[in-house]
Parts: C-alpha cells; sequence; structure tokens
C-alpha cells in the first residue's frame, strides 16, 4: 500500500476561541466568543447581554439558526458567568511549550486561528494593535524553529463584538471593508512567515448559527443570505489582496460538510439529500465555485430575499474564488423523510442513528468512509486542490496518575479515517494537500463549551469550571501519530 506524497503537509488545527485565551490581555479587543458561556451535551450554551437603557442582564442560546437579541439590548460580558474561552487552554502562555510538542510529533503545519480583535480590537479601528501583531509574528516565528508551515484563519467564530453593536454584524456591507483592512495589514505583515490562509471557518454555518458564523444581532432570512454574500466578497477581496502582495501567497475557502446519506430508497429520501447538500455546497459553489447556483438564486427568488450587491461584486467571485478548498469532516449525517427512527446529534445538524455506524458519547456517528467520499465529491465538482483541516474525535480521556492517557479509541478512529484518505489519493487520484487533526492540543469544545470532550494529542489539565494546572501531558496518540508523519502515512499500526 502506497503511503502519501512526501511533501504532504500532516498536522494538527485548533481556533484561537477556544485554545488560545488571554482574552483581555495585550490590547485584545472582545468579540462574539467572549460572551458565550459553557453548556453540555445536554445543555446548549448561551450568549449573555445586557440592556443599555437599564443595565438588565440575561442570556439566550447561542449555536442555533434564531438568536436574536433583545431591542436595546448588547452582547455583554456579565459578572458571575463563566466563560470558557477567556483562558480556554491558554495558548497565549504555553505556545512556546505546545509548538515544541507539535515539532516533537513532526508536524509540517500548524492550522491556528488568528483572534480579529487582538489585531483590530474594535473591527472598524484605523489602526492595527501592534501588540496583537507582535504576539502572532513570536508564534509564527516559533512554528519556523520546527519547520513548521502555519495555517491562518482569518476568522474562527469570532467577530469583534463593536461589528455586532455598532453594525448589526455581517448582514452589513461596511464588515467587508474592516475584514479587507485586516486581511491586506496581516498578509502584508506576515509576508514570508505564512503562505496558506483560510477566510471564515465553516462559512456555512451561516445558515445554522448566524451569531457564532457572523455576529449577527438579527438572523432573519434576509440577514444571513446577505451577510453570507458580504463573507463571500471579503472573501473574493482577500485573495485578490494576497495575490497583488505575493503571488505564492494561498488563500482557501473553509466548509463544514458531511456526507449524506439518505436512510431508505424512497425516493422522497434521495431529494431530501440532495436538497441538503446544497445547503452547503451553495457555500463552496459561490467561494470556490466562483458564482452562485441557480438552485440558490431560486431559493432566494420564492422567499422573497433581494441582495444589496456592488456591479462588481460578480465579476469579484469569479476572478478571485478561492485557491484550494479546505473542509472539515468528523463523521457523514444520515436523513430521512420517515419520521419513525430515533434522532442523534451531529455537528450543529441533526441526523438520525445511522444503524452501520458506531457513535462517540455526544452522538456524531463515526465513518472512516465518508473522508473517501467527501474528497471524491469535492474534487469532481471543483477541481481544486483540497485540505482536510478538521478531522478528529471528541471523547472523555481518561489521565492516569502517571499523566499517561490511554487513548486506543482516538488512535482507532485516525487510523480508518487517514486510510480512506489514502485510498482517496491512490485509488482515486484526488488532490489532497494536507490534514490537520482538530484539536491537537486539548481544547474547548465548541458545541458544548466543554473541557470534557476532548480531541487532542496532547492532555491538558483543566476541566468543565476552569480548574486546573494546565499542566501538559502526551497521550498514547501523540507517539502513534509521530509514527504515521515519520512513514508518510504508510505505517497506521
Ligand atoms: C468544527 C468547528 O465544527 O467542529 C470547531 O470548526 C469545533 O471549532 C469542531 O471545535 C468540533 O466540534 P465540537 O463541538 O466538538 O468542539
Amino acid at each position: 500500500m502506497k503511503g502519501f506524497p512526501k511533501d504532504f503537509l500532516w498536522g494538527g488545527a485548533t481556533a484561537a476561541n477556544q485554545y488560545e485565551g488571554g482574552w483581555n490581555e495585550g490590547g485584545k479587543g472582545i468579540n462574539t466568543s467572549d460572551v458565550m458561556t459553557a453548556g453540555s451535551h445536554t445543555v446548549p450554551r448561551r450568549v449573555t447581554y445586557k440592556n443599555i437603557n437599564t443595565g438588565e442582564t440575561g442570556s439566550l442560546t447561542g449555536f442555533g439558526p434564531n438568536m436574536k437579541l433583545p431591542k436595546d439590548c448588547i452582547p455583554a460580558v456579565i459578572d458571575g458567568e463563566y466563560y470558557p474561552s477567556h483562558i480556554a487552554t491558554d495558548f497565549y502562555h504555553h505556545y512556546k511549550e505546545d509548538i515544541a510538542y507539535m515539532g516533537e510529533m513532526g508536524f509540517k503545519t500548524f492550522r491556528l486561528s488568528m483572534n480579529w480583535a487582538r489585531i483590530f480590537p474594535n473591527g472598524d479601528d484605523k489602526e492595527p494593535n501592534e501588540n496583537g501583531l507582535i504576539f502572532y509574528a513570536a508564534v509564527f516565528d516559533e512554528c519556523a524553529k520546527y519547520g513548521i508551515e502555519p495555517l491562518v484563519t482569518l476568522s474562527h467564530y469570532e467577530t469583534p463584538i463593536n461589528l455586532t453593536i455598532k453594525y448589526g454584524g455581517w448582514s452589513n456591507r461596511k464588515c467587508i471593508d474592516f475584514f479587507e483592512t485586516y486581511a491586506k495589514t496581516v498578509f502584508k505583515y506576515y509576508e514570508g512567515k505564512v503562505k496558506y490562509w483560510l477566510t471564515f471557518n465553516e462559512i456555512n454555518c451561516m445558515e445554522f448559527a448566524p451569531f457564532v458564523a457572523g455576529g449577527l444581532s438579527d438572523p432573519s432570512p434576509q440577514n444571513k443570505a446577505q451577510a453570507a454574500h458580504n463573507q463571500f466578497i471579503a472573501s473574493a477581496k482577500a485573495v485578490k489582496a494576497a495575490h497583488e502582495i505575493n503571488e505564492s501567497i494561498k488563500v482557501g475557502q473553509m466548509l463544514a460538510y458531511m456526507p449524506l446519506y439518505a436512510y431508505t430508497c424512497d425516493p422522497n429520501d434521495q431529494l431530501m439529500v440532495m436538497e441538503a447538500a446544497q445547503t452547503s455546497l451553495f457555500y463552496a459553489d459561490v467561494q470556490t465555485g466562483g458564482h452562485y447556483p441557480a438552485y440558490r438564486l431560486k431559493k432566494y427568488e420564492r422567499e422573497g430575499i433581494v441582495l444589496n450587491t456592488e456591479p462588481e461584486d460578480f465579476e469579484l467571485l469569479e476572478k478571485y474564488s478561492a485557491d484550494f478548498l479546505s473542509f472539515s469532516c468528523y463523521g457523514s449525517t444520515t436523513i430521512t423523510t420517515h419520521d419513525d427512527v430515533s434522532k442523534t446529534s451531529g455537528n450543529l445538524m441533526m441526523g438520525i442513528k445511522n444503524p452501520y455506524l458506531a457513535t462517540n458519547a455526544w452522538g456524531w456517528a463515526t465513518d472512516p468512509a465518508c473522508l473517501r467520499i467527501a474528497l471524491n465529491t469535492l474534487y469532481d465538482r471543483y477541481h481544486k486542490p483540497l485540505w482536510i483541516v478538521e478531522n478528529g474525535i471528541g471523547w472523555e480521556d481518561k489521565k492516569e496518575a502517571d499523566g499517561s492517557v490511554h487513548d486506543t479509541y482516538r488512535i482507532d478512529y485516525l487510523r480508518k479515517n487517514i486510510a480512506s484518505m489514502r485510498d482517496a489519493i491512490n485509488v482515486d487520484g484526488v488532490d489532497l494537500m494536507g490534514y490537520t487533526m482538530w484539536g491537537c492540543i486539548d481544547l474547548v469544545s465548541a458545541g458544548t463549551g466543554e473541557m470534557k470532550k476532548r480531541y487532542g494529542f496532547v492532555y491538558v489539565d483543566r476541566d468543565d469550571q476552569g480548574n486546573g494546572t494546565l499542566e501538559r501531558s502526551k497521550k498514547d496518540s501523540f507517539y502513534w501519530y509521530k509514527n504515521v508523519i515519520a512513514t508518510h502515512g504508510e505505517n497506521l499500526d
């Protein structure tokens, strides 16, 4: 069995709001994730807010399609609430140690996100925050010591909160200009240090979680459609700016993609799958494919949605589509029009229980074949290089007294998933640039705000209430992944 190409970008992925911490240090502003409380598998995370006239406080479910702030209320950090993003697992103070672990595993790449509010604290500032720029420069220099190529997401579920309060979030076209300034600033500042960038994490989450994905204070269908359009234009402008600064900088799209299966061969189930797939693929059709697909234009027509566009928008989309398409893929989702089957939870999208697949404690189905299916579907549709930037399994790990963690379930999951990617490359000829396993150092779960849903190769001593020493220790999967990288994916045992 052949392995992976010698220049394959092996690594791990993180996001500032779940990993970095230092929420009010170094001149950083507050962003949308800083007002999200912790939740659990059964209790949703909340967004806290206060009334600007009365000072009264309250909260609403944050992850969900309908989070609308009450009149005169703004998102705010409230005394007495626990916000897991504030310290997270403290990459801010542990970056040297953490990057050394990545170096020891032989990482070729490290996906992290830059906290927009660390660079532009209010989002609309005229000048960047020098301390923020210096922090990430130090991170990239540390990566360079180990030959690790950074892959940087410009916005991973975090929008400076001022953009929500003052402009209503991404439904306002002004956000395009603010984002363009941000992108140009960091592309120039880190020229020579960072070659690979992503614009918006899981851009299609605008459908399911508009506050999280776009800082929207009012998620009406019109606002969501406009916010998505504005993020497409901002992404195209980022590609344009990057290429003008330096042709070798590559700016990719990031999509949440889970293959969908019909539960039965009932044609109604097949139609349901087709339509549900369009909900996600629409985002790649525009950002990677370069144009609005007919099915989405018809939907807008039916729903009376009229986009606010500029004459040059559509040319920009076509001319500056994404250089590559990256995506997250944790498993598959099974759906049906029949209602006599039990449900399980997926990553923001609910599905039903697939009798052929096992699930973890959070109800996520594990399905190695889905990576090969996803890679083929996306490669056939867009003919652009692909990059799996999130894949992994959340598990409640047990740390032994000697610091070891025997995570055989994680090794088993990754072994099968990596073999599936290998088939996509060697059997199907897919052009896959790299693989960054999600949450390579333990971090906060985005969906639940928990610490106990762990993904990492490295355990971090911190619990769901924010207790713990933040001490790091290697799990069994650490040594296993190190060997996978060293053998270019030939030895998965
Ligand atoms: C992806 C997100 O959807 O899934 C990550 O981009 C997230 O931010 C990951 O952490 C895993 O989800 P969760 O809810 O288990 O953290």
